[in-house]
């Protein structure tokens, strides 16, 4: 048996499966250094001396390199695992995409939360709505040429009888005897609906969307957002009107903001006026809505309609204010957007510039 070589073999092993089948065919059971040490009792003994404590040499000698063998291997297979295990702490971590508002919700939080301070409710009302909650009981009778002042999505409601689609009334009841149903042109139509389930004094804002059957241009959408505001009880005065648009103005522009009324004609109220807020730091006039005291229409309709249902009548000698404004009017006058349509386009790079 050549020694340097079985030494050579072990040290030069490329890996602790080589290293073990080498220890066994020097070493095992049946190994060449235990089988010659089993030959030893053949010998003379002179000779058995000498081979012996050769053979023991070799024993030693080949356990030593085969335990130094194996140390370096199992080194070598730590570090390996360590290298590629590493973890590299200084790298820059993965930025988790995170989803924020629409800005459309933003601006409405904003608004609602301004009025939320002056102890007002929110409450919200159906997209599809009668006629006569969208129109007729807010003083627009089909003749009425105001009732052109907005263009009216329809719906079908012969069809959407057919498939058994009702529109319901305050109380549930279906109210598809009360004319035709529309895409609700504005959110006024609940105060109406409002009223009729309550008895006053109260506060409240509408947010909703609405639609308008129109061109679409830079400055009109089909759909857009509203608020609506309805304040009513026994002695409330346009002057309450005026100090909740002029704080609506300085919880949107600061302490120096303020509102501006004009009056116009809006069939809901008498008188009415348009209304619109300094903007101290463009120095500008925002004209953002309409408003004014709650036409006396509307509450004997309200009443009409309470009596139908087995009410008390609620609103005699009652007095209100009422106002709407629009939601993405303001968004843009505000930021500069040049286009009302990018608002529901879903291009991300325009929806990012505003995350709450
Ligand atoms: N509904 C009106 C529109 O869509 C806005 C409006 C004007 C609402 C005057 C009101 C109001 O409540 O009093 O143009």
């Amino acid at each position: 048996m050549d020694i340097e070589a079985a030494l050579e073999e072990i040290g030069s092993a490329p890996n602790l499966e080589r290293l073990q089948s080498l220890k066994v065919q020097y070493l095992g059971k049946n190994g060449r250094v235990t089988q010659a040490m089993k030959t030893l009792g053949q010998l003379p003994p002179e000779e058995r001396k000498e081979k012996g404590r050769v053979l023991n040499e070799w024993k030693r000698a080949l356990e030593e390199a085969l335990a130094v063998r194996e140390a370096q291997l199992k080194e070598q297979a730590l570090q390996a695992r360590l290298e590629q295990e590493a973890l590299d702490v200084s790298l820059p971590g993965y930025a988790f995409p995170s989803g924020g508002l629409h800005i459309t919700s933003l601006i409405l939080l904003e608004l609602v939360n301004i009025f939320r301070r002056m102890g007002f409710s929110v409450v919200e009302g159906p997209e599809v709505e009668s006629e006569f909650f969208n129109f007729d009981a807010l003083n627009m009778p089909e003749w009425h040429p105001a009732r052109d002042m907005q263009d009216t999505f329809w719906v079908d409601f012969d069809r959407a009888a057919e498939e058994a689609f009702t529109i319901q009334g305050p109380f549930g009841e279906e109210v598809n005897g009360l004319g035709g149903a529309v895409l609700r042109t504005h959110t006024s139509g609940m105060q109406i609906r409002y009223m009729i389930q309550h008895t006053p004094p109260f506060r409240i804002v509408v947010p909703g969307r609405v639609f308008r059957y129109e061109q679409t241009d830079a400055s009109h959408e089909a759909m857009f957002h509203q608020l609506e505001g309805l304040v009513v009880g026994p002695s409330i005065t346009m002057a309450d009107l005026k100090g909740a648009i002029s704080e609506l103005a300085r919880g949107l522009f600061g302490k120096e903001g303020k509102a501006r009324f004009q009056p116009t004609f809006f069939p809901f109220v008498e008188p009415g006026v348009q209304f619109a807020m300094w903007w101290p730091e463009r120095q500008k006039w925002l004209e953002l809505g309409g408003a004014g005291m709650v036409h006396p229409y509307l509450f004997k309709a309200v009443d009409d309609y309470r009596e139908r249902q087995g009410l008390p009548r609620a609103y005699q000698g009652m007095t209100g204010w009422a106002f709407g404004m629009g939601v993405e009017r303001l968004a843009l006058l505000r930021y500069g957007i040049p286009d009302i349509r990018y608002f529901y386009q879903n291009r991300l790079s325009f929806l990012r510039q505003f995350r709450g």
